[in-house]
């Protein structure tokens, strides 16, 4: 019985200790927002109204906007945990009470005895079990997400832009409204396509069979083609066309079903609470000459890596001799400048391989399991993309392949428009008329070095640019791995001319040169300049009748 009591006390003034805590933590919280609102207050006035913009102004009201988005969150969150550190007292309490029906708990006898640990609030404040689904009536569910989907009636949009285009499919062929990887506008369902596709039309069979007799039978040869879409608030929409086997020989009758795979109630799945703080990158780079373009580079890791995000080691690997001496001095000047340790020089022999390189430089890594990220020397990225590389790859689980912005030619990009070229980190904007979504590339990775050993990394012997990047990236797609696969707009590809070598055979020239012009301009781009003959026509035309 008294320890029944011992426990409930505890439990008491952990509570209120939880209470307490929370509050002054809060009390923390404003006090500083409330010293950091001053602080700006008084760097406003003092200083001269006229000079204050209206940025610098929205940027102090973004910030605050931001802050106290964060502090709410976190209120919200503590309001969760007392809820349910109440909670579980009241369950014990109600358990003493039913178990020890005679005796009332006297909590006043035990409180000098009482050791008291909060870290028994904090296993509950990070908590990582997943909800318990709530019970709902499926049903009901159901039918209310048919009435709302735009299925048997159409649904009043604001533009066109909100219309969620049918993609049309027969048995062997989907032709795509959205590209994907390859840009095909016509392919083989594969993969879960195929899976979901195959599935609908034999249900929609097994429908159209329902009281007919056995001898005759609709099958899936009968259907004759469909349309999709998925809209993500209802489900996938369906429309399927038969042969009316009833009429056989008859050209214009069909049997059409109209099907949805309904998507069910949100779910919660898992919910963590994620700390990068000693989370450290080792950047890993393969390099052989181009020492100027490196020069630039190491401007950027400066800025970002060492000034600003301050968990980033450098390795770099590089081959041959020639530019070597001038490396090593970049990289010491740049050591001693910042008093930066974390950099590593490994120097070989031979011919350059990226993948050798990054093979050499994960290897160097004794001890720990390090993040490794997989970088190029035309790579330019902002510490918003240091953080997505921490927070999107996790050791045994998955690897971070982000889809890289690729900057097509300033010249190009820029003369078009009669513009001036603006200085690099003002070329760095994601539009359709400055570059495109990489998503062939898969040289730049986030993973960690167990992982990228236990997949065997780049065993292969390949030499030079030679594909071992996508070697890599298709054993983890083909593996037990997570592969994130994303768009990454806090990291860019750098425009650098590509140059066909003219020995090629006819055939891999005009490859080579149809992934040159991809990598020039937009395709607008590229027509301006082909009809350039037709526009400067046009333009003296315009001048001559203006006259
Ligand atoms: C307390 O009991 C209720 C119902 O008896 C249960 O739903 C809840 O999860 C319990 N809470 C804790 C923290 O044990
Ligand atoms: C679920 O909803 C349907 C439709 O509203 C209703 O007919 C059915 O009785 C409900 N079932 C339960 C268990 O409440």
């Amino acid at each position: 019985m008294p320890r029944i009591l011992l426990i409930l006390f505890s439990l008491s003034v952990m509570t209120l200790m939880l209470i307490a805590r929370c509050g002054l933590n809060i009390d923390h919280y404003f006090h500083q927002q409330a010293a950091a609102a001053a602080a700006a207050a008084q760097a406003l006035t003092s200083n001269d109204m006229a000079v204050l913009d209206h940025k610098r102004l929205r940027d102090v009201n973004e910030k605050q906007t931001r802050e106290m988005a964060k502090l709410r969150k976190q209120i919200r969150f503590l309001e969760a945990a007392l809820k349910g550190a109440y909670q579980k007292a009241q369950n014990l309490s109600m358990r003493s009470t039913t178990t020890t029906t005679a005796k009332p708990a006297e909590p006043a006898e035990s409180k000098a005895t009482t050791p008291l640990s909060v870290n028994m609030g904090e296993q509950i404040l990070i908590s990582d079990q997943p909800r318990q689904v709530d019970n709902i009536n499926y049903t009901r569910f159901f039918q209310e997400q048919f009435k709302s989907a735009e299925i048997l009636h159409g649904v009043t949009l604001k533009s066109e832009y909100e219309l969620i285009p049918f993609t049309r499919f027969s048995t062997g062929r989907i032709f795509l409204v959205e590209p994907g990887l390859g840009k095909r506008v016509v392919e083989k369902p594969i993969g879960f396509k195929k899976k979901d596709l195959s599935e609908v039309v034999q249900f929609a069979v097994d429908q159209l069979n329902r009281e007919r007799s056995e001898k005759d039978k609709y099958a899936a040869d009968d259907f004759v083609e469909g349309i999709y879409r998925i809209d993500p608030t209802t489900g996938s929409h369906y429309e399927l066309y038969f042969r009316d086997i009833d009429r056989p020989g008859m050209k214009n009758y069909y049997s059409k079903l109209t099907v949805m795979r309904p998507f069910g109630p949100l779910q919660l799945i898992t919910k963590n609470w994620i700390n990068t703080n000693k989370e450290w990158i080792n950047l890993i780079l393969p390099l052989s000459g181009r020492t100027d373009t490196f020069r630039t580079f190491m401007e950027r890791f400066v800025r970002v890596c060492i000034l600003q995000d301050k968990r980033v080691f450098l390795t770099v690997v590089y081959f041959g001799k020639e530019g070597l001496t001038t490396v090593k001095d970049i990289l010491t000047s740049t050591a001693k400048t910042y008093r930066f340790k974390y950099i590593k020089l490994i120097s070989l022999k031979e011919k350059f391989s990226r993948g050798q390189g990054l093979q050499v430089g994960t290897l160097n890594w004794r001890n720990g399991d390090p993040l490794m990220f997989f970088c190029d020397v035309d790579i330019v990225f902002g510490t918003d993309f240091l953080e997505r590389c921490r927070l999107n790859a996790a050791p045994q689980k998955r690897v971070y392949y982000p889809i890289v912005f690729s900057l097509y030619n300033p010249n190009v990009v820029y003369s078009l428009h009669d513009m001036l070229i603006p200085p690099e980190k003002d070329q760095l904007v994601i539009s359709r008329d400055t570059g495109f979504w990489r998503d062939f590339g898969y040289g730049m990775t986030c993973q960690y070095k167990s992982d990228f050993l236990n997949i065997k990394g780049f065993d292969e012997q390949i030499t030079g640019w030679g594909g071992e990047d996508v070697l890599l990236y298709q054993k983890y797609v083909r593996s037990e791995y997570l592969v994130v696969r994303a768009t990454d707009p806090g990291i860019f590809h750098l425009y650098h001319e590509k140059t066909c070598d003219p020995n090629l055979k006819p055939k891999q020239y005009r490859s080579c040169i149809q992934s040159k012009a991809l990598n020039e301009a937009s395709h607008a781009q590229l027509g301006l300049l082909a009809f350039k003959d037709e526009i400067d026509i046009h333009r003296g035309y315009k001048r001559w009748s203006s006259r």
